[in-house]
């Protein structure tokens, strides 16, 4: 009989694994040495993504397709992987949708996440890293957000992120073993270098940084920019953009934090740059990074639109010893490669 003497690697749930910093974040697990189980329903999400982080990697990753509403499902991934701890990115996040479909984003969201605490407490699995969003603070009353800044969310979507981090909360005061990290992320952008993986909106995107790609790509014609009449350098809006393998480094960060047991029992993060860049900045450093021209038109402001806000990184520079090391410029030859790679996302067969 052969003995393995070697201590077994520690084995983590991700849930929306899939997804666009889901999947990244699998590789850098991946490469970091740990197991990883994917639980994903896909209705973001390609398996494609999933196949292209083992490439990536040279690794597994075994896949649960499951629901997190689905409490039996959860409770068997959870047992059969092992798992020590768990990576909650599964949720949906399209502000407008939560504005007109607000039910959905609580069942998804807010009871999705009650229904996978419930199955981690079944299971004692008491380590947890929450995907929240800068989107909790609000109108900024001063910049750069700091993590007590007052929480005013304007729209569904964010309600939920808070109202998961107030549950969450609350589950940590009565449960003093559990060790939990609420990773506020500001504006994500950016692919893996690899080109293999990147994010892959369906439909029109939303947001700037994939709206940008798909016209330097020829997918669209041009970009509407969403007000210059804001008190902002140049007039449009400032965000802090932050390079996804930067985000998805963090998470490696906060979960050994969560091991390490350092860092208090419910903490707040913010992972930002800590600089803001306008849209005019974005349109000009991908077009530098790509070689394309961007043409675009000045439109009036988007409702519900900021301003501008931007983080107060220092948070995880002392608890987590990260800080963001990809400039805007990474970001937009990353996302690039991606795109050009994929000019039909996923859907497109891999080139290289
Ligand atoms: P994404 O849509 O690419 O990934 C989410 C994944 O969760 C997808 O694979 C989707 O299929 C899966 N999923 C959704 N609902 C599910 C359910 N009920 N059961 C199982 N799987 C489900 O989004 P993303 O950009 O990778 O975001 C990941 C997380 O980070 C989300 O919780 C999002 O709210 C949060 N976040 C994202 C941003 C951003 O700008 N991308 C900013 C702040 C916070
Ligand atoms: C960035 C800037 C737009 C598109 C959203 C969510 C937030 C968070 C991240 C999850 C703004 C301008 C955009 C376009 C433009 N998600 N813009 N033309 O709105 O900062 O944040 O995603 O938590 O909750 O609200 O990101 O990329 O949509 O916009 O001019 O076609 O680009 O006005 O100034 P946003 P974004």
């Amino acid at each position: 009989m052969q003995t393995n003497t070697m201590p077994a690697a520690a084995s983590v749930l991700v849930t929306g694994g899939a997804g666009y910093i889901g999947s990244h974040t699998c590789v850098e697990l991946l490469q970091a040495g740990y197991r990883v189980t994917v639980l994903d329903n896909y209705c973001n999400s390609s398996p494609e993504a999933l196949a292209r982080v083992e490439r990536i990697t040279g690794k597994t990753v075994q896949r649960v397709q499951a629901d997190i509403r689905d409490g039996a499902a959860l409770r068997d991934a959870l047992r059969s992987s092992q798992a020590q701890a768990v990576i909650h990115f599964a949720g949906l996040k399209a502000v407008g949708e939560s504005v007109a479909e607000p039910l959905h984003y609580y069942d998804n969201n807010v009871l999705g996440t009650v229904r996978l605490l419930q199955a981690m407490q079944d299971c004692g699995v008491e380590q947890i890293v929450f995907s929240s969003s800068a989107t909790v603070y609000g109108d900024p009353v001063r910049l750069p957000y700091t993590e007590d800044h007052p929480f005013a969310p304007t729209n569904p979507y964010g309600q939920t992120k808070l109202d998961v981090e107030n549950m969450l909360r609350a589950q940590s005061r009565a449960k003093p073993h559990w060790r939990i990290a609420l990773l506020r992320y500001f504006n994500p952008v950016g692919a893996h270098p690899s080109g293999l993986i990147g994010e892959d909106p369906q439909g029109v995107p939303n947001n700037l940084m994939p709206f940008v790609a798909q016209v330097a790509v020829g997918r669209r014609q041009s970009l509407n920019v969403w007000g210059s009449d804001y008190d902002t350098p140049d007039g449009t809006g400032v965000r802090d953009y932050i390079h996804v393998v930067d985000l998805a480094q963090g998470h490696l960060r906060a979960l050994d934090m969560l091991q390490r047991g350092t860092g208090g029992q419910c903490t707040a993060i913010n992972l930002g740059t800590g600089q803001g860049c306008s849209v005019l900045d974005v349109v000009q450093a991908f077009e530098q990074a790509s070689g394309r021209k961007v043409p675009y038109q000045i439109q009036p402001r988007r409702p519900g639109d900021l301003p501008a806000y931007w983080a107060d990184p220092s948070t995880a520079q002392r608890l987590l010893g990260w800080q963001a090391q990809r400039s805007l410029h990474d970001m937009c030859a990353d996302t690039w490669r991606w795109q050009s790679m994929n000019p039909q996302g996923y859907a497109s067969p891999v080139t290289a």
